[in-house]
Protein backbone atom coordinates (compact mmCIF):
# COMPACT_ATOMS: atom_id res chain seq x y z
CA UNK A 1 0.00 0.00 0.00
CA UNK A 2 1.19 3.40 -0.94
CA UNK A 3 0.27 6.54 1.60
CA UNK A 4 0.83 10.08 0.87
CA UNK A 5 0.34 12.95 3.73
CA UNK A 6 -0.86 15.85 2.44
CA UNK A 7 -1.58 19.53 4.12
CA UNK A 8 -0.89 23.06 5.35
CA UNK A 9 2.66 23.72 6.39
CA UNK A 10 2.69 22.45 10.09
CA UNK A 11 -0.16 20.25 10.70
CA UNK A 12 1.89 17.66 11.45
CA UNK A 13 2.02 15.28 8.19
CA UNK A 14 5.81 14.67 9.00
CA UNK A 15 5.01 13.85 12.54
CA UNK A 16 2.52 11.30 11.34
CA UNK A 17 3.89 10.27 8.93
CA UNK A 18 7.18 9.40 10.82
CA UNK A 19 5.15 7.58 13.59
CA UNK A 20 3.29 5.74 11.27
CA UNK A 21 6.12 4.13 9.41
CA UNK A 22 7.70 3.06 12.64
CA UNK A 23 4.64 1.49 14.18
CA UNK A 24 3.64 -0.44 11.00
CA UNK A 25 7.31 -1.79 10.91
CA UNK A 26 7.53 -2.84 14.45
CA UNK A 27 4.10 -4.83 13.57
CA UNK A 28 6.88 -6.63 11.21
CA UNK A 29 5.79 -5.03 7.68
CA UNK A 30 8.66 -3.96 4.99
CA UNK A 31 8.24 0.06 5.35
CA UNK A 32 9.49 2.45 3.00
CA UNK A 33 9.61 6.40 4.11
CA UNK A 34 9.78 8.90 0.97
CA UNK A 35 10.78 12.20 2.19
CA UNK A 36 8.76 14.13 -0.52
CA UNK A 37 9.61 17.61 0.97
CA UNK A 38 12.35 19.82 -0.48
CA UNK A 39 12.94 20.69 2.63
CA UNK A 40 13.34 17.18 4.16
CA UNK A 41 12.62 16.76 7.81
CA UNK A 42 11.54 13.11 8.10
CA UNK A 43 14.81 11.63 8.93
CA UNK A 44 14.64 13.45 11.91
CA UNK A 45 11.24 12.65 12.95
CA UNK A 46 12.01 8.93 12.08
CA UNK A 47 15.24 9.12 14.35
CA UNK A 48 18.19 8.82 11.81
CA UNK A 49 21.42 10.80 12.36
CA UNK A 50 22.40 13.61 10.66
CA UNK A 51 25.49 12.22 9.56
CA UNK A 52 23.88 9.00 7.99
CA UNK A 53 22.20 11.44 5.64
CA UNK A 54 25.21 13.22 4.39
CA UNK A 55 26.97 10.15 3.62
CA UNK A 56 23.68 9.05 1.65
CA UNK A 57 22.11 12.00 0.15
CA UNK A 58 19.37 11.86 -1.90
CA UNK A 59 17.83 10.09 -5.26
CA UNK A 60 19.50 11.38 -8.47
CA UNK A 61 17.97 12.59 -11.31
CA UNK A 62 19.64 10.00 -13.21
CA UNK A 63 17.06 7.15 -12.28
CA UNK A 64 14.14 8.51 -14.36
CA UNK A 65 13.84 9.32 -17.80
CA UNK A 66 10.53 10.11 -19.68
CA UNK A 67 8.17 7.97 -21.78
CA UNK A 68 4.90 8.93 -23.55
CA UNK A 69 2.99 7.30 -20.41
CA UNK A 70 4.59 9.35 -18.01
CA UNK A 71 7.87 9.27 -15.56
CA UNK A 72 9.64 5.83 -15.29
CA UNK A 73 12.34 4.64 -13.21
CA UNK A 74 15.73 3.21 -15.23
CA UNK A 75 16.55 0.49 -12.83
CA UNK A 76 14.12 -2.27 -11.03
CA UNK A 77 12.58 -0.32 -8.01
CA UNK A 78 14.31 -3.12 -5.56
CA UNK A 79 18.11 -2.26 -6.63
CA UNK A 80 17.11 1.64 -6.41
CA UNK A 81 16.12 1.11 -3.10
CA UNK A 82 18.90 -1.14 -2.12
CA UNK A 83 21.32 1.30 -3.31
CA UNK A 84 19.59 4.73 -2.10
CA UNK A 85 17.54 3.60 0.86
CA UNK A 86 18.92 4.97 4.55
CA UNK A 87 18.51 2.75 7.24
CA UNK A 88 16.48 3.79 9.86
CA UNK A 89 14.98 2.42 13.21
CA UNK A 90 12.81 -0.20 13.52
CA UNK A 91 13.34 -1.02 10.00
CA UNK A 92 12.32 1.42 8.22
CA UNK A 93 14.17 2.56 5.14
CA UNK A 94 13.99 6.02 3.84
CA UNK A 95 14.07 7.73 0.36
CA UNK A 96 14.53 11.36 0.09
CA UNK A 97 13.43 13.19 -2.69
CA UNK A 98 15.70 15.76 -3.11
CA UNK A 99 16.30 19.47 -2.01
CA UNK A 100 17.86 22.11 -3.55
CA UNK A 101 21.72 22.14 -3.20
CA UNK A 102 22.51 25.50 -4.57
CA UNK A 103 20.41 28.96 -4.84
CA UNK A 104 19.19 29.96 -8.39
CA UNK A 105 19.81 26.22 -9.24
CA UNK A 106 16.09 26.07 -10.67
CA UNK A 107 13.19 24.02 -10.34
CA UNK A 108 12.85 20.21 -9.00
CA UNK A 109 10.87 18.44 -11.79
CA UNK A 110 13.28 15.44 -11.68
CA UNK A 111 13.03 15.03 -8.23
CA UNK A 112 9.12 14.96 -8.45
CA UNK A 113 9.38 12.98 -11.48
CA UNK A 114 11.65 10.12 -9.37
CA UNK A 115 9.04 9.86 -6.54
CA UNK A 116 6.05 9.43 -9.50
CA UNK A 117 8.03 6.61 -10.94
CA UNK A 118 9.24 5.16 -7.83
CA UNK A 119 5.59 5.10 -6.73
CA UNK A 120 3.99 3.99 -9.99
CA UNK A 121 6.87 0.74 -9.81
CA UNK A 122 5.93 -0.32 -6.31
CA UNK A 123 2.20 -0.49 -7.27
CA UNK A 124 3.61 -3.78 -8.08
CA UNK A 125 4.52 -4.25 -4.68
CA UNK A 126 2.15 -4.66 -2.30
CA UNK A 127 3.94 -6.30 0.38
CA UNK A 128 5.75 -3.11 0.73
CA UNK A 129 3.93 0.09 3.22
CA UNK A 130 5.80 2.77 1.47
CA UNK A 131 4.74 6.23 3.74
CA UNK A 132 4.70 9.41 1.45
CA UNK A 133 5.63 13.00 3.67
CA UNK A 134 4.87 15.51 1.45
CA UNK A 135 5.49 19.08 1.31
CA UNK A 136 3.22 22.00 2.03
CA UNK A 137 2.29 23.48 -1.32
CA UNK A 138 0.11 21.47 -3.88
CA UNK A 139 2.42 20.64 -6.62
CA UNK A 140 2.99 16.98 -5.57
CA UNK A 141 -0.70 17.10 -6.81
CA UNK A 142 -0.50 19.94 -9.85
CA UNK A 143 2.74 17.72 -10.71
CA UNK A 144 1.20 13.88 -10.54
CA UNK A 145 3.87 13.20 -7.86
CA UNK A 146 1.35 11.77 -5.76
CA UNK A 147 -0.96 9.93 -8.46
CA UNK A 148 0.26 6.31 -7.95
CA UNK A 149 -1.13 6.50 -4.36
CA UNK A 150 -3.59 4.25 -2.71
CA UNK A 151 -4.70 6.92 -0.11
CA UNK A 152 -4.26 10.26 0.04
CA UNK A 153 -4.13 11.63 3.97
CA UNK A 154 -5.15 14.89 4.27
CA UNK A 155 -3.80 16.16 7.55
CA UNK A 156 -5.09 19.45 8.91
CA UNK A 157 -5.29 21.50 12.19
CA UNK A 158 -8.90 22.72 12.94
CA UNK A 159 -8.57 25.99 12.02
CA UNK A 160 -10.29 27.83 8.70
CA UNK A 161 -6.98 28.49 6.66
CA UNK A 162 -5.68 24.69 7.39
CA UNK A 163 -8.84 23.20 6.87
CA UNK A 164 -9.66 25.65 3.46
CA UNK A 165 -6.05 24.26 2.26
CA UNK A 166 -7.13 20.57 2.47
CA UNK A 167 -10.26 21.31 0.50
CA UNK A 168 -8.73 22.58 -1.87
CA UNK A 169 -6.37 19.57 -2.26
CA UNK A 170 -8.83 17.53 -2.42
CA UNK A 171 -10.29 18.92 -5.28
CA UNK A 172 -6.51 18.41 -7.44
CA UNK A 173 -6.22 14.99 -6.24
CA UNK A 174 -9.98 14.06 -7.67
CA UNK A 175 -8.64 14.98 -10.37
CA UNK A 176 -6.31 11.85 -10.10
CA UNK A 177 -6.90 8.27 -10.30
CA UNK A 178 -6.17 8.32 -5.97
CA UNK A 179 -8.70 5.78 -4.84
CA UNK A 180 -9.34 7.10 -1.69
CA UNK A 181 -8.49 10.30 0.55
CA UNK A 182 -9.33 10.59 4.31
CA UNK A 183 -9.02 13.56 6.89
CA UNK A 184 -6.44 13.40 9.68
CA UNK A 185 -7.18 16.11 11.98
CA UNK A 186 -4.07 16.91 14.24
CA UNK A 187 -3.87 18.96 16.85
CA UNK A 188 -7.39 18.95 18.45
CA UNK A 189 -7.67 20.74 21.58
CA UNK A 190 -11.74 20.35 22.43
CA UNK A 191 -14.81 18.71 21.78
CA UNK A 192 -16.09 21.47 19.77
CA UNK A 193 -12.71 21.70 17.57
CA UNK A 194 -13.60 17.98 16.88
CA UNK A 195 -17.31 18.66 15.88
CA UNK A 196 -16.09 21.49 14.00
CA UNK A 197 -13.67 19.60 11.58
CA UNK A 198 -16.39 16.69 11.11
CA UNK A 199 -19.06 18.91 10.38
CA UNK A 200 -16.37 20.65 7.98
CA UNK A 201 -15.73 17.08 6.58
CA UNK A 202 -19.40 15.79 5.54
CA UNK A 203 -20.34 19.74 4.06
CA UNK A 204 -17.66 18.88 1.70
CA UNK A 205 -17.88 14.97 1.38
CA UNK A 206 -14.52 13.94 2.65
CA UNK A 207 -14.03 10.95 5.00
CA UNK A 208 -12.97 11.47 8.02
CA UNK A 209 -10.64 8.83 9.35
CA UNK A 210 -8.67 10.29 12.45
CA UNK A 211 -8.01 12.58 15.06
CA UNK A 212 -4.90 13.49 17.28
CA UNK A 213 -5.15 15.48 19.98
CA UNK A 214 -2.47 18.35 20.99
CA UNK A 215 -0.50 17.17 22.85
CA UNK A 216 2.66 18.75 24.79
CA UNK A 217 4.70 15.71 24.38
CA UNK A 218 4.69 16.16 21.43
CA UNK A 219 5.97 19.58 20.87
CA UNK A 220 8.96 18.94 23.82
CA UNK A 221 9.79 15.69 21.47
CA UNK A 222 10.53 17.65 18.56
CA UNK A 223 12.43 20.62 20.67
CA UNK A 224 14.59 17.84 22.11
CA UNK A 225 14.91 16.39 18.80
CA UNK A 226 13.53 13.07 19.48
CA UNK A 227 11.24 10.60 17.43
CA UNK A 228 7.54 10.76 19.40
CA UNK A 229 7.76 6.95 19.06
CA UNK A 230 10.46 6.73 21.09
CA UNK A 231 9.51 10.44 23.07
CA UNK A 232 6.40 8.80 24.50
CA UNK A 233 5.71 5.72 23.06
CA UNK A 234 2.86 4.94 25.48
CA UNK A 235 1.05 8.60 25.17
CA UNK A 236 -2.32 9.32 23.36
CA UNK A 237 -0.51 10.93 20.02
CA UNK A 238 1.31 7.32 19.47
CA UNK A 239 -2.17 5.53 20.33
CA UNK A 240 -4.61 7.51 17.98
CA UNK A 241 -1.65 7.34 14.93
CA UNK A 242 -1.55 3.91 15.95
CA UNK A 243 -4.95 3.26 15.66
CA UNK A 244 -5.20 5.07 12.11
CA UNK A 245 -2.99 2.27 10.98
CA UNK A 246 -5.00 -0.04 11.81
CA UNK A 247 -8.05 1.72 10.06
CA UNK A 248 -5.50 1.73 6.84
CA UNK A 249 -4.57 -1.82 7.17
CA UNK A 250 -7.96 -3.01 7.74
CA UNK A 251 -8.92 -1.20 4.39
CA UNK A 252 -6.64 -3.35 2.08
N1 LIG B 1 -0.68 16.47 18.07
C1 LIG B 1 0.22 17.45 18.22
N2 LIG B 1 0.23 18.20 19.35
C2 LIG B 1 1.10 19.20 19.51
N3 LIG B 1 2.05 19.54 18.60
C3 LIG B 1 2.11 18.82 17.47
C4 LIG B 1 1.19 17.75 17.21
N4 LIG B 1 1.49 17.24 15.99
C5 LIG B 1 2.54 17.93 15.53
N5 LIG B 1 2.91 18.89 16.41
C6 LIG B 1 4.01 19.85 16.27
O1 LIG B 1 3.71 20.70 15.18
C7 LIG B 1 4.92 21.10 14.53
C8 LIG B 1 4.81 20.79 13.06
O2 LIG B 1 4.76 19.38 12.91
P1 LIG B 1 5.30 18.68 11.59
O3 LIG B 1 6.68 19.10 11.29
O4 LIG B 1 5.01 17.23 11.74
O5 LIG B 1 4.30 19.33 10.52
P2 LIG B 1 4.39 19.31 8.94
O6 LIG B 1 2.98 19.34 8.47
O7 LIG B 1 5.23 18.18 8.49
O8 LIG B 1 5.11 20.69 8.63
P3 LIG B 1 5.78 21.18 7.24
O9 LIG B 1 4.63 21.60 6.39
O10 LIG B 1 6.65 22.31 7.65
O11 LIG B 1 6.51 20.02 6.66
C9 LIG B 1 6.06 20.34 15.20
O12 LIG B 1 6.66 21.19 16.17
C10 LIG B 1 5.34 19.19 15.91
O13 LIG B 1 6.02 18.75 17.05
MG1 LIG C 1 6.84 18.16 7.17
Amino acid sequence: MRIALAGKGGAGKTTIAATLARVEARRGGRVLAVDGDSNPNLAAALGIQAGRMDASGSLPASLVSRRLRGPALTIPVEELVDRHAIPGPDGVRLLLMGMPAHADEGCLCAAHATVSALLGDLVDRPDVLTVVDMEASPEHLSRGTTRHVDVLLLVAEPYYRSLETIRRLAALAAELPIPRMAVVVNKVRSAAEAEAVIEFCQRHRLESIAEVAWNDEVVEADRAGVPLLDASPHGPSVAAISQLASQLRAAT
